[in-house]
């Protein structure tokens, strides 16, 4: 198997830089298209066969080194009691909001595997599939970032409920967040069991508080997932795997970050990757960072800028490259298979 992006999220010397890419696994590629033509995005999150041909569609297409599992962090929200729906256009839509005490004390803590027993049977026939190939990477959202989904009833703007709710009632968040975060400890613990070789939190929406608000009401329950479930790969699994974490907005909370227990640190693009390298420590391994729309530049600028990046970068203690975020839908594939060219040709030692 290519273990370039294992033995980087350890930080070990590897040949070359590995490189993956969030969201690869999407619109932006026709393969993917046409599955979705013919199924709803629920469908095929819900299909192990499908789920499987869509992950690996951008292993084959594009050369990466690790493939994600083709799923959605809102997953555990249906699992935990909310409806939840996907509409054209508009995103996801959950429901009823979770705002007061009797929505949240009807959630549940659902056990894993029998609510959501069909991301397992994915990870098993995915990790089939990919023999010899390259290591499969499961993700949940981080408790706030679900959070948010949940009480919001969708995409927002401004977070407006779910600030009220922690301002104006931080008990009955509090109470709230356990739920989220047992149920996804729980999840990303039959991910591993079920054999996903590394596990990344998306904390998409962390970026929007402050530091000490960003501490308390989102990272604590990062903290614990993290700490849970290195206690239980160290004394119930003999082999643990890495954990990245992720945080949109990445710069202002450097420092919190660091403090997450996580193996590797996701930074977004809104940052120079040597200057985060610089507020995490030079032992650490960082994932990043180019702005997903550098993807609409000429081929030679997007080299020109993961030739910068794989130097920046060269002052951490590992390096994994990637978008800051998610590829966007309009992204011509093309240029996204000359990034892995360039991060590959690159960085060749
Ligand atoms: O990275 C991958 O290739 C793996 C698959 C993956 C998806 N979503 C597939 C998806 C992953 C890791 C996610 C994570 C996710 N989902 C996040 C965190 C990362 C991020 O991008 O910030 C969030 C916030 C979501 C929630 C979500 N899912 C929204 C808001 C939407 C609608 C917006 C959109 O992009 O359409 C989705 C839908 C979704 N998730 C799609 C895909 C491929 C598009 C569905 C379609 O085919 O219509």
């Amino acid at each position: 198997m290519n273990d370039t992006f294992l033995k980087a999220c350890r930080g070990e010397e590897v040949p070359y830089t590995p490189v993956w890419i969030m969201r690869q696994a999407g619109r932006y590629l026709p393969e993917y298209r046409a599955i979705r033509g013919k199924a709803d995005f629920l469908t095929m999150c819900k299909t192990p066969e499908l789920t499987a041909e869509v992950t690996i569609q951008p292993i084959d297409i594009l050369n990466v080194d690790a493939a994600i599992l083709f799923c959605d962090i809102l997953i555990p929200c249906e699992a935990m009691g909310q409806g939840l729906e996907f509409h054209e256009g508009k995103g996801p839509i959950l429901g009823p909001p979770v705002r007061d005490k009797a929505t949240i004390e009807k959630l549940f803590v659902p056990d894993p595997v029998d609510t959501m027993g069909f991301v397992m049977d994915a990870i098993r026939l995915l990790r089939k599939e990919l023999t010899g190939r390259v290591p499969l990477i499961g993700f949940a959202g981080a408790p706030f970032t679900t959070a948010t989904y949940m009480v919001e009833g969708g995409t927002s703007k401004n977070f407006l409920n779910i600030k009220r709710l922690i301002y104006e009632n931080p008990a009955l968040y509090k109470e709230f967040m356990n739920k989220v975060t047992s149920t996804i400890t729980e999840y990303l613990k039959a991910q591993i069991s079920a054999g996903v070789q590394a596990v990344q939190i998306f904390d998409t929406w962390g970026g929007i508080f402050s530091p000490a608000d960003f501490r308390e009401h989102a990272l604590s329950y990062v903290q614990r997932i993290i700490k849970d479930l290195k206690d239980w790969m160290r004394t119930e699994r003999d082999e643990t795997v890495p954990i990245i974490y992720f945080v949109g907005e990445t710069a202002g909370l450097l420092e919190e970050i660091k403090t997450s227990g996580a193996d590797v640190f996701g930074v977004d693009w809104r940052i120079d990757i040597d200057a985060a390298i610089k507020r995490l420590g030079n032992d650490c391994v960082v994932q990043g960072n180019l702005d997903p729309l550098s993807m609409f530049l000429p081929k030679n600028e997007i080299e020109t800028r993961v030739k910068d990046v794989l130097q920046r970068a060269s002052s951490a203690r590992g390096h994994i490259f990637n978008l800051g975020h998610g590829v966007v839908p309009q992204t011509s594939p093309e240029n996204v298979i000359a990034l892995v060219e360039a991060v590959h040709k690159f960085s060749k030692k």
